[in-house]
């Protein structure tokens, strides 16, 4: 009993949120430092989600027997967006997505829902709510602290494959080394280097 209301008590305390791509982009948008943001905003996994609004999409679901739309399925949805039945991205009806504030704008959560649609840096890193302050970050960095309390996760072969598998009707094989190839968004040469000496000196 005293361990369950401990556990609880450590997902009250450490519970992390998704709060999608855009809160990433204002420290990860510089060119100097790796334009991760751009990178990952130019690449199919942003746009993961419209994909399934695509007359192809459609018709993969009905050859599947899927009569309802994709983007609307969870048998679709699940590896199309981020954080998909582990407190991201739900599937909503009609009622949440027209909600609107005082000033006729969507309100914070369909903002953070609409945030989450595609495949984000949080998809691959973890969800970001306790980890994305610049001191945690830079701690994350420097590695004075591993950040996975924080939600923080090192992406291997495995973080592909949830989604890179014979369950994607259009899977046609996962070479781990090539497709990271293509998805790489590396800090600059030597610019890891040079923040940590940086960081001695202080
Ligand atoms: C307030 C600024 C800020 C925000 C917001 C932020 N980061 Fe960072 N992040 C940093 C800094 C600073 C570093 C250290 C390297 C650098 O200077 O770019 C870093 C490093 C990283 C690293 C590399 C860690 C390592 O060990 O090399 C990853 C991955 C990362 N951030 C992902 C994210 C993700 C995902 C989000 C959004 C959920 C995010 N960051 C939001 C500032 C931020
Ligand atoms: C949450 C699910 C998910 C995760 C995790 C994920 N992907 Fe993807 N990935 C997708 C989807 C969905 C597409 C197709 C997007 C589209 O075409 O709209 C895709 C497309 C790609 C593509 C371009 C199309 C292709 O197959 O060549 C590459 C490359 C890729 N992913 C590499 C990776 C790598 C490497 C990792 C791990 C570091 C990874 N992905 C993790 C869902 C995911
Ligand atoms: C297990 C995860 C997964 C599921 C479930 C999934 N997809 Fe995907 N989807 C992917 C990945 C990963 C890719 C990238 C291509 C690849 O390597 O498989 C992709 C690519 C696509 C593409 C682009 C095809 C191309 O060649 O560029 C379409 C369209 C698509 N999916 C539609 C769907 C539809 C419709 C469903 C539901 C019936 C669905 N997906 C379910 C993971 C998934
Ligand atoms: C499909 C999975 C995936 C997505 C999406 C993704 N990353 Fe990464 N990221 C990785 C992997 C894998 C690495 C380690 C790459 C390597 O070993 O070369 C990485 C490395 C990084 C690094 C460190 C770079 C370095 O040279 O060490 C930063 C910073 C980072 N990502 C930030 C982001 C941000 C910000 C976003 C969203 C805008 C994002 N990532 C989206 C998989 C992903």
């Amino acid at each position: 009993m005293k361990k369950i209301v401990f556990f609880l008590m450590l997902t009250i305390l450490f519970g992390q949120e998704y709060v999608g791509s855009k809160k990433c982009k204002s420290c990860h948008k510089k060119k100097l430092s790796g334009a991760q943001y751009k990178v990952w905003e130019n690449s199919k996994h942003a746009n993961a989600f419209e994909t399934l609004k695509t007359p192809e999409a459609i018709e993969t679901a009905i050859g599947l027997g899927i009569n309802t739309n994709p983007w609307e399925t969870p048998e679709c949805v699940r590896c199309h967006v981020t954080g998909f039945d582990n407190g991201g991205y739900e599937i909503k009806g009609d009622e949440f997505w027209s909600q609107i504030t005082d000033k006729g704008k969507p309100t914070k959560e369909v903002k953070r829902m609409t945030g989450l649609q595609g495949v984000g840096c949080e998809a691959c890193h973890g969800p970001g709510s306790k980890y994305k302050s610049k001191t945690k970050m830079e701690a994350i960095f420097y590695g004075d602290i591993s950040g996975t309390k924080l939600g923080y996760t090192i992406p291997t072969e495995d973080t592909c494959k949830q989604c890179h598998n014979e369950k994607s009707p259009n899977f046609a094989g996962f070479k781990f080394e090539e497709k990271l190839h293509e998805i790489q968004h590396p800090y600059p040469d030597g610019f890891r280097e040079s923040k940590k000496t940086k960081y001695k000196s202080k």
